[in-house]
Order: structure tokens, then C-alpha cells, then sequence
């Protein structure tokens, strides 16, 4: 693995901004980096970013195994759809959602599907608890998901388009709530 010139550069400058001895503080932005040049994060990529801050592969893979938003394997090319499945999702529906996934992308998390388009997974509270059940789709959030408009945004993103993320009910948790303004 090796950083293009541009994100090499790029790195560079990142760890430049913490204190002498302080490298390894730079390890997320690195590693997002990585991720985004390559669309997921291989032991080359991991191993080369711990040794520009100075550290063991194993400190930077306990990093990378640590936040959902790192990937370890190879992800669909068009999404990879994480499934919120904790308590408030999970009492809202949050299985229905997994099955859906499980019908029109691949049986387990992880898979690609058969065009290698698509992957999913279930992950941990996304903080959006209150638009339960939602997904994340790279860095959007769809919450107030049924499985019908999950079929419909899967649809949206097979043909090309990305829908508008956010509440797809129209209920914003930002809204005062009456009474008490
Ligand atoms: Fe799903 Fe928090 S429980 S976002």
C-alpha cells in the first residue's frame, strides 16, 4: 500500500499538527484516508499508516477494529448499508430491515452481492435513537425507515440516484416539541 502523492502530502501535514511524540494521534484521520483511497481498509493500508505515526501494526489494527466507520473487508461499490440494530431500533423494526438486506443483498453481513454492488451489516447505536429504526449508507443517516422505503432507497441507489438522507417520514427529533416553547 502506498498513499497517492496528493494524499501522502496530505498525511504529512495532518501529523505535523500534534506535539512532538504525539504522531499517533493522527492515526484516525490516516486511516479514513486510507479507506477512502482504497474503499476499505487492508493490512498493507493499516500497516503502513502505523509505521508513518511510529506505531505497532497492532495498535493501529485495535484503531481500526474499534469504530464501525472502518471497514476490514472489501465493501459493495455502490453502498454498504449498516443496519442500526441496538434497543430503540431493534424494538422498532430494526429485523425487518436486516431481512430485507439479508433478501436483496446477500444472506450474511459482510457478503458482497452477487454484482459485488452491495454489502451490509448490523451495527451498534448510530445515535440516532430517536428516528429509530435507521441505516447508515456511507456517511448518511436514513431514519424512520420501513422496509418498503428501504426497498425504495436500495432501488434509488442500484439505478444511480442517492436519495436525501435524513427522517424519510418528514419528522425532524429538532422540532420543539409542543407545549414547551
Ligand atoms: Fe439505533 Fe440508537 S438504537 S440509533
Amino acid at each position: 500500500f502506498a498513499f497517492t502523492p496528493e494524499n501522502q502530502k496530505w498525511a504529512e501535514a495532518q501529523i505535523t499538527k500534534y506535539p512532538e511524540g504525539r504522531q499517533a494521534s493522527a492515526i484516525i484521520p490516516l486511516l479514513w484516508r486510507a479507506q477512502e483511497q482504497e474503499g476499505w481498509l487492508t493490512r498493507p493500508a493499516i500497516e503502513h499508516v502505523s509505521e508513518m505515526l511510529g506505531m505497532a501494526y497492532i495498535r493501529g489494527l485495535e484503531v481500526a477494529t474499534f469504530y464501525f466507520m472502518f471497514q476490514l473487508q472489501p465493501v459493495g461499490s455502490v453502498a454498504h448499508i449498516q443496519v442500526c440494530g441496538t434497543t430503540s431500533c431493534m424494538i422498532c423494526g430494526a429485523e425487518d430491515l436486516v431481512a430485507v438486506c439479508k433478501e436483496r443483498i446477500a444472506a450474511r453481513p459482510h457478503e458482497l452481492s452477487a454484482d459485488g454492488r452491495f454489502s451490509w451489516e448490523e451495527v451498534e447505536c448510530l445515535g440516532a435513537c430517536s428516528n429509530a429504526p435507521m441505516a447508515q449508507v456511507g456517511k448518511d443517516y436514513y431514519e424512520d425507515l420501513t422496509t418498503a422505503r428501504l426497498n425504495e432507497i436500495l432501488d434509488d441507489l442500484a439505478n444511480g440516484t442517492v436519495p436525501v438522507p435524513g427522517p424519510q417520514n418528514g419528522r425532524y427529533a429538532s422540532e420543539p416539541l409542543s407545549g414547551l416553547t
